[in-house]
């Protein structure tokens, strides 16, 4: 890679700045100082500016506890996204425009959000071939019918939607309450799921995605760093 944009990707700077501390000579590769911009970085080459080690700044993962009535989007005229709860401050320039959230949640769903910067590992949360486990915990509106219990673990048809749901497992609660957990992330799909059976979502919460566990002592909208235990799970 070129070292003024090795620079600009790992500080944060702009091209032209990066391009004007080279020039300065106060970049060196390898304790060689260099005033070529369009200089080869190798991946092994210890850069540094005015003696301080550059390198690639580490991605970040994170757990977040959804209030409800807050979009998971980078940006809503309307309504307080998930990334107005972020101090980005803490965050290292580079990373901050990489934000994401692996896998959304509709504004009135509550729970557990995960936020990363690491495009391939939302990818892998995300991946519609991936089997990885949602967990919700859902309220509704009329009592589950024995009937809805044995079509949603067989694979629900949905409205509008040519290829029948996975199999889900469901677990009672109460008449009309229950865990569901569902392997894929179709648009409103636990809604859409209770509504082929005739009932209506009235509380849906996010538990779990795969062994990754809503921290219960986070509070509505605080979120705290994954465990390397947690981001490597899936
Ligand atoms: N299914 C839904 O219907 N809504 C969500 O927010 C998540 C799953």
């Amino acid at each position: 890679m070129r070292l003024d944009r090795f620079i600009a990707n790992n500080t944060g700077l702009p091209r032209k700045e990066a391009c004007l501390l080279i020039k300065q000579g106060r970049i060196s590769c390898n304790n060689a100082v260099i005033q070529q911009t369009a200089f080869k970085v190798g991946a092994d080459d210890l850069v540094e500016l005015d003696g301080d080690t550059i390198k690639d700044p580490t991605h970040l993962y994170w757990m977040m506890n959804k209030a409800q009535g807050i979009v998971c989007a980078n940006h809503d005229s309307e309504h307080p996204t998930v990334f107005d709860s972020i101090d980005k401050t803490a965050i290292h320039p580079a990373l901050r425009q990489n934000l994401q959230v692996a896998g959304r949640l509709d504004k009135d769903t509550t729970g557990l959000v995960l936020i990363t910067t690491d495009g391939q590992w939302n990818h892998t949360v995300t991946s519609p071939h991936k089997t990885i486990g949602k967990r919700y915990r859902v309220e509704l509106a009329e009592s589950i019918t024995e009937e809805a219990i044995l079509q949603i673990e067989a694979g629900i048809a949905l409205r509008n939607e040519p290829q029948a749901c996975k199999p889900a497992q469901i677990s009672l609660f109460s008449p009309n309450s229950c865990l569901l957990t569902i392997h894929e992330g179709k648009y409103h799909q636990v809604k859409r799921m209770f509504a082929a059976t005739n009932n209506r979502v009235v509380k849906l919460h996010r538990e779990a995605i795969a062994n990754i566990k809503l921290d219960t002592g986070l509070k509505p909208n605080a979120y705290r760093a994954l465990t390397q235990d947690e981001i490597h799970c899936l």
